[in-house]
């Protein structure tokens, strides 16, 4: 009964549970943090199970505090654009809410149909259009939330301007089950964009392909989406799901631009394409149909990978200037220190935040890991752009945080949950491995 609870997404971690509780209220969430902090139990928050670090399973044995049942979702405001939505509403229930209102939520993500309100939040989660809306962050305008001891902190009112002192929905948001548990959130709605262009980019190199993105980001004000993938994921996905490229012939690598707009944005996207580099071939989506096949190709990269076996999921920022070599070193990296196993890469190429995926590696061995993530560090990059820090990229944290800001971020975790029931060994060691460290 427990199972599905105890393992993450890629099943490349899993634990055991002694319960999972499913509260379905505000109050029924603050109980159950009042009795386990009583008892001294540890809690894994969880939401729809999507996260790729490892840090919604339970793999202390801790208790599981599902939110799936917090399914609150308010009449949208249609004078403030806001909406206040439970932490177990999932991303396509509030974008499709927001969307019968007259409205958008723009955060999109290839989970949406389980990713949660809550684990989005608790992730600060980015996906495929945050060079245009920002991610989940930039979209709270207020949060209710339960303390480790079953207090609730609620801030719902929604005021854009609201210079009260710290801002606890950002400070929570990111922060992955550590310091409270999210139970509601009021968040930002954009305008529609209704006319939507979408088209897929050919390149014969990486370099090429990076440029473009960032030039189009300059001159294309309606670009939403700018995503990156290589001739072997595409291959993989045609072999395994049986879509097809709309180029007859193989390239290097691939870029997925959309852009949107209230006005057909396709003259505008067409004479930035024009005046872009390197393009070696254009496919454009010429109906719905069709734009859902390209975002296909792109968002199958996430599951087709998966069916290879558990990878080790590697989800980096690199300055700009970096990102074509990266891909080249790594590739090479990867087979020094892990002869046979494969580097699969793509991601958001706008946000300059690219997934490397490796699979043919044990799940317990690190080796790749390690050397990936160092030169990431070594090139002034992030060794976690979007999917947090979970279990999975603790050991890395040092790479990029300093020891002074470490310790802020354990005196931060002593105010909000002093017996450490919250997560532990989640972004920060555990209290006794840190011990014995
Ligand atoms: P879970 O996986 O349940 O939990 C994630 C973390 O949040 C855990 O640490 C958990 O303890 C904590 N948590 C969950 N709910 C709460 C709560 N209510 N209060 C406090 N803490 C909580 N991520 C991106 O950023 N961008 C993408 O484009 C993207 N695409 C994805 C595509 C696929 C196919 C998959 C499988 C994953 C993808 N992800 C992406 C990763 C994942 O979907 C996100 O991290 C998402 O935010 C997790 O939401 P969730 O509800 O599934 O959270
Ligand atoms: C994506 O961009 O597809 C997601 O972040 C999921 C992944 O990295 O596999
Ligand atoms: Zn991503």
């Amino acid at each position: 009964m427990t199972a599905g609870y105890a393992v993450d997404w890629t099943g490349r971690f899993s634990g055991t549970t002694p319960a999972v509780v499913r509260p379905g209220s505000t109050t029924e969430v603050s109980r159950v943090m009042e009795i386990c902090c009583e008892h001294g139990l540890a809690v894994v928050p969880q939401g729809g199970n999507t996260g790729l670090v490892g840090g919604g399973v339970p793999l202390g044995g801790e208790v599981v505090l599902s939110l799936r049942r917090l399914r609150r979702l308010d009449a949208v405001e249609q004078a403030a654009g806001q909406v206040t939505a439970g932490a177990g509403v999932t991303i396509a229930e509030l974008q499709d809410h927001a969307e019968a209102s007259g409205w958008r939520y723009a955060v999109d993500l290839g989970a949406r149909e389980s990713a949660t309100v809550g684990g989005t939040i608790a992730t600060n989660a980015g996906g495929l259009r945050m060079i245009r809306y920002g991610g989940t962050r930039q979209q709270l305008t207020g949060i209710e939330a339960v303390l480790a001891d079953g207090r609730v902190l609620s801030h719902l009112g929604g005021l854009v301007k609201d210079n009260t002192g710290y801002d606890l929905a950002s400070l929570l948001c990111g922060s992955e089950g550590t310091l409270a548990v999210v139970s509601a959130a009021r968040l930002r709605l954009h305008p529609p964009s209704p006319e939507v262009v979408t088209a897929l980019l050919a390149f014969s190199d990486t370099s090429p392909a990076f440029a473009a993105a960032a030039g189009l980001r300059r001159t294309l004000p309606e670009l939403e989406a700018v995503e990156f993938f290589l001739h072997g994921g595409l291959a993989l996905v045609s072999e395994l799901t049986g879509a097809k490229s709309p180029f007859s012939k193989a390239f290097d690598c691939y870029l997925l631009v959309e852009a949107a707009g209230v006005t057909d944005p396709g003259p505008a996207l067409e004479s930035a394409i024009a005046r872009t580099t390197g393009v070696a071939d254009v496919a454009v989506a010429l109906s719905d149909t069709q734009r859902r096949r390209l975002w296909h190709l792109r968002e199958a990269h996430t599951e087709v990978i998966n069916t290879l076996g558990p990878p080790h999921k590697l989800d980096v920022t690199l300055p700009h200037e970096a990102l074509a070599a990266f891909v080249g070193d790594v590739s090479e990296l990867v087979q020094e220190v892990a002869p046979g196993a494969e580097a699969w890469f793509f991601g958001h190429a706008g946000d300059g935040n690219l997934h490397v995926n490796v699979t043919g590696v044990e799940p317990y061995d690190d080796t790749v890991d390690t050397a990936v993530l160092s030169l990431v560090a070594h090139l002034g990059g992030s060794i976690s752009a979007e999917h947090g820090v979970g279990r999975a990229k603790l050991p890395y944290l040092h790479l990029n945080r300093s020891p002074g800001e470490l310790s802020v971020f354990r005196a931060i975790k002593a105010a909000f949950d002093p017996r450490g029931i919250l997560n532990p060994g989640v972004l920060l060691p555990a209290p006794d491995a840190a011990a014995e460290g």
